[in-house]
């Protein structure tokens, strides 16, 4: 074990980690961007890749994001650089853990703009500013809130203000205590939705458009999109993760608790498509609307429905809540680099990391008015923060990762940290030695058009050279073939 100079904090509850992880997957990116992304790269293939994804390369990249932190028990820069040091080897290999700070904080910058929305559209339903009962109205509605940049600006504020108000209360006092009340409640509204979309038509619609497979409607650009999403959603790569591991006790299984908030995320993703994508077809809407896509389609099913004002307004509300605690998580690294660094106050770290965040997320949110023409090959501000975090920043620093976890650090490093049997272990070792690897970087060759990587055509080739990777990774380091000796050893 790697020591710090004093004792690091942890969670108080059995729950703490549990909750906060969770708390910090389930977010604007389940429900919101989930469904958007979904509906622009065209329903079931998007949604197949996006779960191979999760299960190829997101649980992978978590696990060993969770053992980075809890055997470097600090920041990702921290962390990282004291595990990597435990094995003898560089400290230039926390450079992950810089971007991966930079990331969240730069999520964060445009996160706060979305939730605002959020927060703005609670308000809308409880003092009945979102009447009008068409499709044009409430895109209307959508195209008014963002055009006001004093408006827009307000509510992106009161996010940041909230967001900084709650973590420099501290990891127990803030964090834990908030997560502890928010996460509940989520799950039962989506549930309520879903059951009005069943009844109110559109639904056998949606289900096909999520479910049923068309390989010919997936772009390369597509299948970036689903592994980014893979890696947003759970919120790795970018220090959030991570940081949270660094408070998890030491008796707690990673493998079992990163698989229950990968499914928990997984389930309320899919829940949330199964809530909304009814709603779009039964109004004859455009799935492929974009960012808007909740904003416009769900204000419209509320006015349907009875005590529709009442479930409206609880929407809202969760969403707002399911923002805030992911939102608490990004600036968490941050946060915590500048407490163990700087030698200043949990309160002082987290009002100036506030002011930074704060002019950034500005500069984000005027994308949707004042500076609608900022534009750089055709992105805004806003899009150019989103595209560079998810399609670019985090896939790459999950690869820095499983890299470092597979092929660098000493093999009793991770058996350690993560107390698996032999056999899990073997799986967990082959997925970030092999297949995390190869997922990730046969994506990013195929969005560059370097390659065009038809799937569906190249399964034997890809297979092909997996199997090469492994027998020459296993005869220039070999780690599996001990993994499982060490089994038959038992
Ligand atoms: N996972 C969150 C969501 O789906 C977003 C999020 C929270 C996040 N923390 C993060 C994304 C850190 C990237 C990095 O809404």
């Amino acid at each position: 074990m790697v020591s710090s100079e004093q004792p690091r904090i942890q969670w108080l509850g059995r729950w703490g980690f549990m909750l906060a992880a969770t708390g910090s997957a389930v977010g604007l990116g389940n429900i919101w961007k989930f469904p958007y992304i979904t509906g622009e790269f065209g329903g079931g293939a998007f949604v197949l890749v996006y779960l191979a994804c999760i299960l190829a390369v997101g649980v992978p990249v978590m696990m060993t994001e969770i053992a980075f932190g809890r055997r470097g028990l600090g920041s990702p820069v921290d962390a990282i650089r004291r595990v990597v040091r435990e094995s003898g080897r560089s400290s230039a290999w926390s450079l992950i853990g810089w971007m991966a700070m930079l990331c969240g904080f730069m999520i964060l910058s445009f996160y706060v703009v979305v939730a605002g929305w959020s927060f703005a559209y609670l308000w809308k339903m409880l003092t009945g500013g979102l009447a009008g009962s068409s499709v044009d109205d409430m895109a209307a509605v959508f195209e008014a809130n963002n055009a006001n940049p004093w408006n827009l600006g307000f509510w992106s504020t009161l996010v940041t203000l909230l967001t900084m108000l709650i973590v420099g209360k501290g990891v127990q006092e803030g964090i834990e205590k908030s997560v502890s009340w928010m996460m509940p409640g989520l799950v039962l509204m989506l549930a309520l939705l879903i059951a009005f979309g069943v009844f109110s038509g559109g639904f056998a619609q949606a289900f096909s458009f999520l479910f049923s497979f068309d390989a010919g409607s997936l772009s390369s650009e597509g299948m970036l999109a689903a592994l980014g999403h893979a890696f947003f959603t759970l919120s790795l790569a970018s220090g959030a993760i991570l940081t949270y591991g660094s408070y998890l006790p030491k008796g707690t299984s990673i493998a079992r608790t990163t698989l229950s908030v990968a499914i928990a995320d997984t389930v309320v993703a899919l829940m949330a498509g199964l809530a909304i994508f009814p709603v779009i077809f039964a109004n004859g809407m455009n799935p492929a609307e974009g960012p808007g896509l909740i904003f416009m389609s769900l204000p419209l099913a509320f006015q349907a429905m009875p005590f529709g004002t009442l479930f409206g307004t609880l929407f809202f509300l969760m969403l707002s809540m399911a923002a805030l605690t992911s939102a608490i998580s990004m600036v968490e690294a941050t946060v915590s680099w500048l407490c163990d660094n700087k030698g200043i106050s949990r309160r002082t770290a987290s009002w100036s990391t506030g002011i930074v965040l704060w002019l950034i997320s500005t500069l984000a949110m005027l994308s949707f008015n004042l500076g609608a023409d900022w534009t750089l090959a055709g992105k805004s501000v806003f899009d150019w923060l989103d595209y560079l975090t998810s399609r670019l920043m985090m896939p790459l620093g999950g690869l820095g990762m499983v890299v470092l976890a597979g092929f660098v650090l000493k093999s009793e490093t991770f058996r350690d940290e993560l107390g698996l049997a032999p056999l899990p272990y073997a799986l967990w070792l082959s997925m970030v030695r092999y297949v995390s690897p190869l997922g990730i970087v046969v994506i990013f060759i195929d969005a560059l058009g370097i390659y065009q990587v038809s799937f569906a055509a190249h399964w034997p080739l890809l297979l092909a050279i997996l199997v090469a990777m492994v027998a020459l990774g296993e005869a220039l380091s070999p780690r599996l073939r001990p993994a499982l000796q060490a089994r038959r050893a038992l």
